[in-house]
């Protein structure tokens, strides 16, 4: 292990970063991500640790995860430069004893600070890691184009959310059976919204932060990304499909819920019931 880049998952982080700003996802500093180390990782990653900076509280509190390390993208920071030079703009923070508070380790050079989206990706990872007995580790935020507009012209709904997005290509049932959840409005960065994702994390992998972008979580960069980026090409097809449809929704031709259950039957895998008739 000659640098810190030469650990897997570090590399798989920058990796990410520069394959969301190629996707136009993260215009200015928008959009943020986070990975939860493994415990190898971190002892791969410790003899290139610095001087760790002083603890700062957050605003939650998660105690399933304390004492964890996780990389970060910084608060402020721009994706299209992580690549560069990803020690100015990226970080490895570990959290307290308490689950309370986090310090940087590593990275986030001249005293930049992690995402201010940290606590919603803390608590988010929490319910998360919870919810899959531990594997998952990655989330992701993104300021997806389509899903953003989606979000004006269709309810902030579970329900209707999911339906539109698993009615666009085959496959998107399979990839998020379980749907997506739809937080409204609110202002970002802070607890409240952390509150709020991490309520429907419990039930969601995906959720949709209403005019802001997506929220995604999963067990590694290419599950992460991909769910990201199969939830954000079915929110595109349905606004080209709208607009080729003179602005309705009402379809000449869609997937039948009797299709989307089918495919889910024959692919092992188990629909939200909730979500179809
Ligand atoms: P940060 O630069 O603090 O990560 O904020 C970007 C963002 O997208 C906030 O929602
Ligand atoms: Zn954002």
């Amino acid at each position: 292990m000659s640098t810190i880049y030469d650990v897997a998952n570090v590399k798989g982080f920058i990796r990410m970063c520069n394959d969301g700003w190629l996707q136009g996802w993260h215009e200015r500093n928008g959009g943020n991500l986070t990975y939860r180390m493994t415990d190898d990782e971190v002892a791969e990653a410790k003899p290139f640790f610095e001087e760790p900076r002083e603890w700062v509280k957050m605003g939650v509190r998660g105690e399933n995860l304390a004492g964890q390390y996780f990389v970060s993208t910084g608060s402020g920071k721009y994706m299209r430069n992580v690549l560069e030079d990803p020690h100015a703009n990226i970080g490895i923070v570990e959290i307290n004893e308490t689950g309370d508070a986090f310090r940087v380790v590593w990275g986030l050079a001249n005293g930049a600070r992690p995402t201010s989206e940290f606590e919603s990706h803390y608590m988010n990872h929490c319910v998360a890691a919870a919810r899959t007995d531990g594997a998952d580790r990655v989330i992701y935020h993104a300021h997806t184009p389509g899903i953003i507009e989606m979000s004006f012209v269709v309810p902030l709904e579970d329900r209707a959310f999911t339906r539109i997005l698993w009615q666009m290509m085959t496959e998107c049932v399979v990839v998020f059976p379980t749907g997506v959840g739809v937080v409204p409005w609110m202002v970002p960065g802070g607890p409240a919204i952390a509150e709020a994702s991490s309520e429907l994390m419990k039930t969601y992998d995906t959720i949709v932060w209403a005019h802001h972008g997506l929220f995604a979580a999963g067990p590694d960069f290419d599950t992460t990304f991909g769910l990201a980026h199969t939830v954000e090409k079915a929110a595109e097809i349905y606004l080209a499909a709208r607009a080729a449809n003179g602005g309705s929704d009402d379809f000449l031709n869609k997937i039948s819920d009797k299709g989307l259950k089918d495919t889910c039957r024959d692919f092992g895998i188990k629909i939200n019931e909730a979500f179809v008739d």
